[in-house]
């Protein structure tokens, strides 16, 4: 069987416009931008403007990422989306994405991890390239997830934002790409974060659309404690797997979901503020979009570069976790 070593070729993020920022917050609930900085480190969030959808950033972050690979969509041949948050039910937005992109050789599909669903897609695509069963894969995470938060609840109207950022995976030399890769899951712990109405178990009416059924529910401080433990951990068995510590790492993108969550995570991990990338007070929690908006970020800045250690870890709904280390 093939080992190929696989990585990241090109990277490319997008966003709406719409900026909704913790003053528009206050007019909207019973909020204050001191509370939610102090508590979460988010000054604004990008929100989506009426008929704007999840995958119109999901192709422009794409077109992006696939140029900067320098490949054409036509050499892309497995299209990975991660998303909660589709254009709609059936075809899956993977689908729509690649008909927009003319990538027509790839096997599409969506990848429903929550905040992890981009780590999940680099995870099975890196085992895909490393096996030969693909070579160039798009994994995009995108959401439109101010559609699915309740403007009267304020514990969790503040946390969450729009947007887009892909990565273009393919095979590189041995000395570079993914080092070590690891994804976990436990539904036990499914209600913490969840969505109740909208699928076969509480279909839509316009009783569980009044109720909001559809709206996010949220144990904020259970999911933070969870969040820390299992980020922290899978951040461990990562670098343990490629012979590496903490130290070794020159740069450390987490998921963004909270700035309190960094902190305490980058602290577990002995790893320095200055070695640790944090958006969260532009975008908030864009799921599945903030790790690879964030490296596309840094990729821009150049705090990402060759030979560059860098260390994803995430942790959303579900509940699901997972890490990746990979030399650039
Ligand atoms: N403005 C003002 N007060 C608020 C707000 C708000 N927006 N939200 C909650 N409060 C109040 C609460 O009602 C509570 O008041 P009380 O003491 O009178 O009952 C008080 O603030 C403290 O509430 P806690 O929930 O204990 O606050 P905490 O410090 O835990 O912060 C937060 C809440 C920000 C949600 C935090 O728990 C968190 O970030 N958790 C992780 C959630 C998350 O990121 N979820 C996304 C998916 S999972 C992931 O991405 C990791």
């Amino acid at each position: 069987m093939a080992n190929i070593n696989a990585g990241i070729l090109g990277t490319g993020h997008s966003y709406p416009e719409g900026i909704l920022t913790n003053a528009d917050l206050e007019r909207m609930v019973d909020t204050s931008d001191e509370w939610i900085t102090t508590r979460t480190g988010i000054k604004q969030r990008r929100k989506a403007a009426p008929g704007e959808y999840t995958s119109l950033f999901a192709v422009k972050a794409s077109r992006q990422a696939i140029e900067r690979a320098r490949l054409d969509p036509s050499d892309i041949d497995l299209l990975l989306c991660a998303t909660v948050s589709p254009d709609q039910i059936l075809p899956s937005t993977g689908c729509i994405i690649q008909a927009e992109l003319g990538a027509h050789k790839a096997a599409a599909m969506d990848l429903v991890a929550a905040c992890s669903g981009f780590l999940y897609g680099l995870s099975l695509a890196d085992a895909m390239i490393r096996t030969g069963q693909s070579k160039y894969a798009l994994i995009v995470g995108a959401e439109i997830l101010t559609q699915y938060v309740d403007y009267s609840d304020r514990q969790t109207c503040v946390l969450f934002g729009d947007g887009a950022g892909a990565a273009v995976l393919g095979p590189v030399d041995s000395s570079r790409g993914i080092l070590a890769a690891r994804i976990r899951s436990d539904g036990r712990y499914q209600e913490q974060l969840y969505s109740p109405g909208g699928g076969t178990r509480k279909p839509p009416t316009a009783d569980t659309l009044a109720a909001g059924d559809h709206f996010f529910k949220m144990k904020g401080n259970e999911l933070f404690k969870v969040a820390v433990r299992s980020m922290a951990d899978i951040s461990r068995e990562v670098l343990e797997e490629a012979g590496l510590t903490a130290a070794d790492v020159d740069l450390f993108i987490p998921h963004q979901a909270n700035q309190r969550i960094t902190d305490a995570v980058a602290s577990k991990l002995n790893v320095d503020n200055d070695r640790v990338y944090s958006n969260i007070s532009m975008h908030g929690n864009t799921s599945s979009a903030s790790i690879p908006i964030a490296l596309d970020e840094c990729v821009e800045s150049g705090q990402v570069m060759e030979g560059r250690v860098v260390l994803l870890a995430s942790f959303g709904g579900g509940a699901t976790w997972g890490g990746v280390l990979m030399r650039w």
